[in-house]
């Protein structure tokens, strides 16, 4: 019995050993758990890689992104507006200010109908914060209006935009603002703008390119919801108009706009404070252009940007009714 016991011992024993043996052979061998292993391994390196691709990526400056022209690349808008003294002056010339200080590149010719330029016009420029131009023409006396005679019966404003178009000549003469005329070479358009119309900022990026004469429609004018040229196939092919359609160019002074270096190659072309009711524009345009070349802008001439708009001529009963009593609106006060 004692031997029996000795032998299981024994045999115990050496299945141990060989177990351990077996064990620690085993911890040498490679094992079929290698591949998986190599696998994840790669994928680490690989997103590695990612990360220092995604960090240089951040590192590097960002491109420059799409960006609208420098402004010197621009050409110069000039706005040519003729203004005279009334009531309603102030307000309006406000107004147009504030609607050109939405423009980029823009140069206001302001030409007030005066001996002398005015201390509210004066004022107004200066607090603009535009690039401006001050000039002063007074119309003659026999091309005013005369007391009670309709506004339509003599052109308004030709002797100023005359003017205006001296200067840009190099006639020299400004009363305030930026004196010199553009230097030669400049690129540039010319707009007719009065005070007294509506203009929406888009019209002017419409004009900014022009290369002869380019038009658009304006609204409420003539008698109708909007006047302007007729387009087909890109071309101007008539107008749109109710009023003596056979005249040269059947244009507002607000429907279309020149390029600067066009008028200064045609030194004659100007304004004919004689012609007749309703040709003061084709005075000017029959120097420049062909009707057939003018270069329609506004989606083809199908978008109202630009509406002639009348300011009402404010009643003033009840301060001529103080100012008898010696109570008028203090004068002190601009308005
Ligand atoms: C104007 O019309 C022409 C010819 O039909 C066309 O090619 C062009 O795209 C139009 N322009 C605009 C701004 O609609």
């Amino acid at each position: 019995m004692k031997l029996k016991l000795k032998n299981v011992f024994l045999a115990y024993f050496l299945v141990s050993i060989a177990g351990l043996l077996y064990a620690l052979v085993q911890l040498g061998q490679p094992c079929d758990c290698l591949p998986p292993l190599r696998a994840a391994a790669e994928q680490l390196r690989q997103k590695d890689l990612r990360i220092s691709q995604l960090q240089a990526d951040l590192r590097r400056p960002p491109p420059a992104p799409a960006q609208p022209p420098e402004p010197e690349a621009l050409p110069t808008i000039y706005v040519v507006t003729p203004t005279y003294a009334r009531l309603v002056q102030k307000a309006e010339l406000v107004r147009l200010s504030q609607t050109l200080s939405l423009v980029p590149r823009l140069h206001w010719l302001l030409v007030e109908d005066a001996e002398s330029p005015t201390p509210l016009v004066s004022g107004l420029l200066a607090a603009s914060g535009l690039l401006f131009t001050h000039l002063a023409v007074l119309t003659p006396k026999a091309q005013r209006l005369r007391e009670g005679e309709p506004g339509w019966v003599r052109p308004r404003g030709v002797e100023q935009r005359n003017r205006a178009l001296d200067w840009l000549r190099g006639g020299g003469g400004a009363v305030g603002g930026e004196k010199d005329p553009p230097p030669p070479g400049t690129r540039g358009v010319v707009y007719f703008a009065d005070d007294d119309n509506t203009y929406s900022r888009e019209l002017f990026e419409e004009m900014r390119w022009t290369r002869g004469v380019s038009v658009w429609p304006v609204g409420l004018v003539g008698g109708l919801r909007f006047e302007g040229p007729r387009v087909q196939d890109g071309r101007v092919v008539g107008f749109h108009t109710a009023w003596e359609p056979n005249r040269p160019f059947p244009l507002d002074m607000a429907g279309f706009a020149v390029a600067l270096p066009l008028l200064l190659a045609k030194p004659n072309a100007q304004f004919d404070a004689a012609a007749p009711r309703g040709h003061l524009e084709s005075s000017l345009l029959s120097h420049l252009v062909d009707p057939k070349d003018l270069e329609p802008r506004a989606a083809n001439c199908t978008r109202v940007l630009v509406w002639h708009t009348r300011t009402e001529k404010p009643k003033m009963k009840q301060e001529e009714q103080l100012q008898r009593q010696g109570r008028g609106s203090d004068p002190a006060v601009e308005v």
